[in-house]
């Protein structure tokens, strides 16, 4: 099979299992006003004077527009089944701006968010959303911090955590984590963060060269742990004999 039909055939996979997605969402409707209506709407008003995007920037980076991230946020939530489960503890790595929390929170689950200290709008949203978080970097090969028990649900949404810079002469490289790093992070996440029916979920950015969300060898690692990779998501289960699922029973 030539590139362009491999690269079509790709195309028609990703466009049937989007449509899956949203034929799933529709099964079990969320009401998003109900949950934009809990937002004050007058410092969300403040806060976007205050933090204007950029003329041209993507929806998708525009961190301020609460509206549009939380849409974004029900279907996320939508997708774990999380607005038809009894309550979970849940785990947001990278959570950024703390939207998907506070879905989580409007719900009936409790959240802690755990990311870096370095935009200070993410400081603003997630205090704006009462979204408790914990301050850490994640680092290949380095444990996650005591969180204080264990969790039904580790999430972590256009993770980044796994890229880190290296410095040469007068600039940075890019690069992402071997192996032998996701194989630590994972078996960290499974013995000390999850509950023993607990799930973690990675979404990933798509890449630059816009085919996939998954290199060869990222993939190849991920499977072996056991994951489900559907889409841009890999869904472990924190037991790697089990089938790790989206759907709660
Ligand atoms: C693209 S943003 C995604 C935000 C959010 N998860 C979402 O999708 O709405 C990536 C987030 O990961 C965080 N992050 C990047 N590297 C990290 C690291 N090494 N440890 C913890 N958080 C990290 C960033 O601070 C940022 O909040």
């Amino acid at each position: 099979m030539n590139l362009s039909r491999k690269v079509q055939k790709l195309l028609t996979a990703e466009a049937l299992e989007s449509l899956w997605e949203h034929a799933k969402r529709w099964t079990h409707p969320v009401d998003t006003q109900q949950i934009l209506d809990g937002l004050d709407r007058k410092a969300w008003a403040d806060l976007r004077q205050r933090y204007p995007h950029r003329p041209n920037a993507p929806r998708i980076n525009r961190f301020s527009d609460a509206d549009y991230w939380i849409k974004i946020n029900v279907e996320r939530a939508q997708d774990l089944w999380l607005d038809r489960s009894p309550p979970l503890r849940v785990l947001d790595l990278g959570c950024g701006p703390g939207y998907f929390l506070y879905v989580c929170r409007c719900l009936g689950h409790e959240g802690l968010g755990l990311d870096l200290d370095e935009q200070p709008l993410f400081r603003e949203t997630t205090a704006l959303l009462n979204v408790r978080r914990v301050i850490w970097t994640i680092e290949p090969q380095v444990p996650l911090p005591d969180l204080g028990g264990k969790f039904d649900l580790v999430t972590g949404h256009r993770v980044c955590f796994q890229k880190t810079v290296r410095w040469g002469i007068g600039s940075g490289e890019w690069n992402e984590w071997e192996p032998g790093d996701w194989e630590f992070f994972l078996d960290d996440v499974r013995s000390r963060i999850l509950k023993p029916d607990g799930r973690l979920l990675l979404d990933f950015n798509p890449r630059a060269d816009g085919h996939s969300f998954f290199t060869p060898q990222l993939r190849n690692v991920l499977i072996a742990q056991g994951a489900r990779i559907f889409r841009s998501k890999a869904l472990l289960a924190a037991d790697l004999t089990k089938r790790p699922r989206f759907k709660i029973a």
